[in-house]
């Protein structure tokens, strides 16, 4: 037997047992007549003890220790002299009386502690060292924890777990194809599924009633801190249900989740339209663990947000603001204390590329309640008083303006400058859940791009039966039957109700640019399958990586991979991709020309 006990459970009720451990080095530390070292397996860390007593042999033995050895040690539970409160296991330790060095180890390039000194790319190449941190560790068991959980709650609901397969076609959920050549069939490729979505619907026609599948889904798109090329799923579907149902189905799930592995009692998951979370929050995934509302002060389209004009609060004068088709500001409660300094540190995060506005407008309120603002030559007290009216703002608020030609441009780049403040003024707690399903999406949404209308969500989404007849007159205005849910400015999952008629599904191929013949050629089997009986059906799917992530308050999902790909896209570890032998390309006809280095 390698071991008795783990070195994560022995107490003080065990002294005077006699136990054997194995495990790794974690640190050896030797005071000249004692030699004290911490053991480490995947249960904790437990003190050896080495003393001017012990044998020669084995004080040989011990020096010889380094870093991550692994060793089995053998010794009497004693009670420690200086305890450790930090420590589970603290307040013993093993009196060793045997010690088998099982296999020795390189002093490894970074140290296997809490706070590693190992950078990025150090520690992503060494990963399994990586793995031996408790951090990294628990991640891991949590997200083991979660995906139990959710087969639980599934099954209890009568879901089943059904594999759906890896060589497919391409699948149309937005992002570019990995593809996979096909030796016995030259010049042709499977592409691996950005997500099971036709699958799952065929299973619904197949009568399977309700199915999921915890699943990996690969997207060749640029990476992000909350995207991986291939990540995980919880994809899920029913048959014969509306959209009500779905969302108790998946409310339960959520609440089933935050009880069982976080002990929080979530309260039911309010519902915001689309259009008012763009409207009121800038972004489709408001993170409403704060307020700080978006107030328009000046909007001249007509748009999916906005149903109404609001003529402007200020009158002509402000050339920036007279020329713009929408204004929208946020107050910032009791931040009228910044600096020039930190105004112009704002004015610099919205002017960043990434955001992309032109300039900021700001207006403080005094502790007398007169507004000083960096628009004060262009309008009289009266405007600024209106202004502080409109934001509901009081003395020691600072209101934030911007604005532009574009209203949805100018809503994402205050939606940013909304975040920022939030982070700034330590609103975004990780502790904090603010869970909402975000619902009535649009069809569609324009693409400069392809320059047509692109399915929002994707072409298999329903449109809510109201808006069937604006499909002729006015798609762009057409809402969906289609819903996220958000937690924490997070999108950890989306799904829609999807149509089950033939008729319909191809004259949504129609609006979105496909001839018949090309929709028959892309999803003729979908459309062939809804021929035979497809009953009402729809579904979701979660981002596993996130929810975890959410529920690990991490800033990065790859926290919670054994193996992530890097923001290249690479596996450093495994160094892939790679390149392949000439043999293996000419069998799979394939002539690799790579573009020139100039
Ligand atoms: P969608 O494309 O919204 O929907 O994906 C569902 C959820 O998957 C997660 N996600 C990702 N996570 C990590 N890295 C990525 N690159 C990535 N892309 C998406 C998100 C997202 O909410 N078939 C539909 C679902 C349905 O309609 O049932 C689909 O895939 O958390």
């Amino acid at each position: 037997m390698y071991r008795t006990k783990t070195c994560g459970e022995l107490r003080l009720s065990d002294v005077g047992q006699t136990v054997t451990l194995a495990g790794w080095v974690q640190s050896v530390h030797n005071l000249g007549a004692l030699t004290f070292i911490d053991l480490r397996d995947r249960y904790g860390i437990t003190q050896l003890a080495f003393t001017e007593d012990s044998s020669e042999e084995l004080k040989k033995q011990a020096a010889k220790l380094g870093r991550e050895f692994v060793i089995q040690a053998t010794g009497k539970v004693e009670e420690r002299y200086s305890k450790n409160k930090n420590l589970p296991t603290g307040e013993i330790e093993i009196l060793v009386s045997e010690l088998t060095i099982i296999n020795e180890s390189l002093t490894p390039p970074f140290t296997i502690e809490e706070n590693s000194d190992g950078g990025d790319d150090l520690r992503m190449k060494y990963r399994y060292l990586d793995l031996r941190r408790p951090t990294v560790r628990q991640n891991l068991e949590l997200r083991h924890k979660f995906a139990f959980e959710v087969r639980r709650y599934l099954d209890e609901h009568g879901f089943l777990e059904i594999e759906t397969p890896v060589l497919v076609n391409s699948t149309p959920e937005g992002a570019r194809d990995f593809v996979v050549p096909s030796r016995m069939n030259p010049g042709q490729f499977y592409a691996l599924p950005q997500s099971p979505q036709t699958l799952k619907q065929l299973l619904m026609v197949a009568g399977m009633d309700r199915y999921f599948q915890i699943v990996k889904c690969f997207r060749d798109e640029d990476l992000r801190a909350d995207r991986q090329p291939e990540f995980t799923q919880i994809d899920c579907e029913m048959s014969f249900v509306e959209q009500e149902d779905i969302l108790q189905m998946f409310e339960g799930m959520s609440r089933h989740l935050f009880k069982t592995i976080k002990g929080i009692d979530i309260p039911a998951l309010p519902r915001m339209t689309w259009a008012d979370a763009m409207k009121f929050y800038g972004s489709d995934k408001p993170d409403t663990r704060f307020g700080m509302k978006f107030v328009e002060l000046k909007t001249t389209q007509v748009d999916n947000a906005s149903k109404e004009i609001v003529p402007s609060i200020f009158p002509e004068g402000f050339a920036v603001f007279d020329s713009a088709a929408y204004i929208g500001a946020i107050c910032a409660e009791g931040q009228a204390v910044y600096t020039r300094k930190q105004l112009d540190q704002l004015t610099d995060f919205v002017k960043r590329p990434q955001v992309g506005a032109k300039g900021l407008v700001y207006a403080r309120v005094q502790e007398d309640g007169s507004v000083k603002s960096s628009v004060d030559k262009f309008y009289t007290p009266e405007t600024l008083n209106l202004l502080k009216e409109k934001m509901s703002a009081k003395p020691g608020d600072l209101i934030l303006i911007l604005s532009g030609d574009d209203a949805m441009k100018v809503r994402k780049q205050l939606s940013e400058l909304r975040l920022e403040m939030g982070a700034r003024m330590g609103l975004r707690d990780k502790n904090k859940y603010s869970c909402l399903w975000v619902i009535d999406f649009p069809m569609y949404e324009w693409s400069d791009e392809e320059n047509r209308l692109m399915a929002m969500h994707h072409p298999f989404t329903s449109p809510k039966p109201e808006d069937i007849p604006l499909l002729d007159t006015d798609p762009a205005s057409v809402r969906a039957n289609a819903y996220d849910m958000v937690i924490n400015g997070v999108e950890v999952g989306g799904g829609s109700i999807r149509i089950h008629d033939a008729k319909l599904q191809q004259k949504i191929f129609e609006i979105l640019g496909f001839t018949p013949e090309q929709a028959q050629q892309k999803f003729g089997f979908l459309m062939n399958a809804f021929k035979y009986g497809a009953p009402p059906h729809g579904g979701l799917a979660y981002g596993l990586d996130r929810f975890v992530s959410l529920f690990a308050g991490l800033d990065s999902i790859r926290d919670c991979i054994a193996f992530p790909k890097n923001n290249s896209g690479r596996d450093v570890m495994l160094d892939a991709p790679g390149v392949i032998d000439q043999t293996q390309l000419d069998e799979l006809c394939i002539d690799v020309k790579l573009p020139s280095t100039k």
